[in-house]
């Protein structure tokens, strides 16, 4: 048995082999949708979420399978006090496969040396979002066609966004990916990413802080929003939330087929107005988590069609 906690749980064959049966999966969905019949999967949700918890249902119910969990600490034992270890041990015997996201760093992580049946982190304070990283990873592959020989900019809040961390992990083992980091000195990249990721493997990135400069060299723009519920105070979010804003005056100095991508909940970013330009895919991408979250449930709980 496996468990996802990082994006780095699956090598590179194994992250291709999901991203293939996801796409075969949106292909054909009619042939996968009774290969779960029986099983069932947890969400335990500790911090609040939309896509990634109703994906992760969809997913499952997708396949025939069943649902049980709850959406915020406050409805499950841990506001009584209860240890997510605790926690999981009781879980693992009510379902088959478990998605967690939880505020603080490492607890899914924690659950999963618990735990009986395969764990996915689902978000880990600031640190991964593993499953955010295979839809990412499945929009870039889908839409631009490859996933090495890119030029990829991630904007806003580098520090908290833990999509951006998860993703600039997992690409840069594919040849050719250059980074531009855009963002405040207040919400730059940890510096474990540099040091020990970026450094370490001679990758070739630039730390800026304006975005109209180094839009024409972009194939991809990933936006975020400034995690507020990261911030120790309420003045530093507010000083800092509007930093970037894309519009459409901002993308015409962007190459015609840059992709823009942005995890979601997008607040004031990226501006409505953008939506229907046809570089921005966010909400396909959106709709494409559904997928590689039914590939991935396959995989753990060993299913083949
Ligand atoms: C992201 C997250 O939770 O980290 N949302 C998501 O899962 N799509 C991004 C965010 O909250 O800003």
């Amino acid at each position: 048995m496996k468990h996802v906690i990082s994006p780095l749980d699956l090598s590179i064959n194994e992250l291709a082999e999901v991203l293939d049966l996801a796409n075969e999966i949106y292909e054909n969905p009619q042939k996968y949708s009774e290969c779960c019949h029986g099983k069932k999967l947890a969400t335990l949700f500790y911090e609040p979420s939309t896509r990634t918890r109703l994906s992760f249902e969809a997913a499952m119910l997708n396949l025939g399978g069943n649902v049980l969990g709850f959406s915020s600490a406050d409805s499950s034992s841990a506001a009584k006090g209860e240890s997510v270890a605790d926690t999981i041990r009781v879980v693992s015997s009510y379902a088959d496969i478990c998605a967690m996201r939880h505020p603080k760093e490492g607890a899914p992580y924690v659950a999963s040396t618990y735990s009986s049946i395969p764990v996915i982190n689902a978000g880990d304070g600031g640190h991964n979002h593993p499953t955010q990283t295979l839809t990412d990873l499945f929009t870039i592959k889908k839409l631009k066609g490859r996933l090495d020989n890119l030029t990829i900019g991630f904007c806003g809040d580098l520090k908290f966004g833990r999509t951006v961390h998860s993703l600039i992990n997992a690409m840069v083992r594919y040849p050719n990916v250059k980074f531009v980091l855009i963002s405040p000195e207040e919400l730059q990249i940890p510096n474990y990413l540099r040091t020990e990721v970026l450094d370490a493997k001679n990758i070739e990135y630039k730390e800026v802080k304006n975005l109209d400069a180094v839009m024409p060299e972009l194939d991809l723009l990933y936006m975020t929003r400034v995690q507020r519920e990261r911030f120790f105070n309420e003045e530093d979010y507010i000083r800092l939330k509007d930093s970037f804003i894309l519009d459409l005056q901002k993308l015409e100095n962007a190459k015609p087929d840059m992709l823009i991508l942005h995890p979601l909940p997008r607040v004031n970013e990226i501006a409505t107005e953008v939506d229907d330009d046809p570089r921005a895919v966010y909400f396909e991408q959106a709709k494409f988590g559904v997928y590689v979250r039914m590939a991935l449930i396959m995989k753990l709980l060993n299913i083949t069609v």
